[in-house]
């Protein structure tokens, strides 16, 4: 089974518009050097994402937002909706990232609005799941992934969850330079697709999960090489082109 390969670039706060397009351009120019079969995503924030979308015009690297609003539209002061994310061109969009949930109280019930606005305007979703320090050491890990797939993940139709990208990002390896370890990752990637197979059945075999934490160009390969592990989702090693491109070249 010939699973989706994805590196997607998360740029978080980083980057002025002209410093945006400059990472997209560089990467644009780099990317006939990576195999095809790599399908890579750069999510810059929202003040850029159109001038983004036009440099990698003419190139099949895709664009990506880090959040959307709950609602549809009205008023929610300082919230983007989904409509306009995907009306800039955009295909994917981040939801339930750590740090939204960590800082910005993110819970199962506002992923669910956020996924319903997604895919209502045709976005996929990058759904990120995975546990802190104090869950891991506590051997929680497999329960908490279990929970954040079953209470979000599960409520989407067979349709919906085959136009879906999950990201397993452990917190603790989020710029922290630890990485898991890539028998971690494909421990948990394994489990997390056999939570899916509960649910969807053989669409989970289709399901690409990615790895994120600290991935950088001299991990990338190990933890790719992986069974279960279709990919990276990369924080800080996105701002740089080379670095980002070489993660592709894991593959
Ligand atoms: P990092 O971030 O690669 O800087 O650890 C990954 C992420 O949070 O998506």
């Amino acid at each position: 089974m010939a699973r989706k390969k994805i590196v997607a670039g998360n740029w978080k706060m980083n980057t002025v518009p002209a410093e945006g397009v400059e990472l997209a351009k560089a990467v644009v120019a780099g990317r006939s050097e990576v195999c095809e079969c790599v399908n890579f995503i750069v999510c810059p924030p929202f003040t850029h994402l159109s001038q983004v979308v036009e440099a990698v015009k003419g190139s099949d690297i895709a664009v990506g937002a880090q959040d959307c609003a709950t609602e549809a539209k009205g008023a929610y002061t300082g919230e983007i909706a989904a409509s306009m994310i995907a009306a800039l061109g955009c295909k994917y969009v981040i939801l339930g990232h750590s740090e939204r949930r960590q800082y910005y109280g993110e819970t199962s019930e506002t992923l669910n609005k956020k996924m319903a606005q997604a895919y209502a305007n045709n976005l996929t979703p990058i759904y990120c799941v995975g546990e802190n320090l104090e869950e891991r050491e506590a051997g929680n890990h497999f329960a908490v992934c279990k929970a954040q797939i079953e209470e979000v993940v599960f409520n989407l139709t067979e349709e919906q969850f085959a136009n879906l990208v999950i990201a397993y990002e452990p917190v603790w390896a989020i710029g922290t330079g630890k990485t898991a370890t890539a028998e971690q990752a494909q421990e948990i990637h394994a489990y997390i697709r056999e939570v899916l197979r509960e649910k969807f059945g053989a669409l989970a075999e289709e399901c690409p999960i990615l790895y994120g934490g600290s991935c950088k160009p001299s991990n990338a390969a190990e933890i790719f090489a992986k069974e279960d592990v279709d990919g990276g989702l990369i924080g800080g090693a996105a701002l740089v082109a080379t670095d980002f491109l070489a993660i592709g070249k894991g593959f």
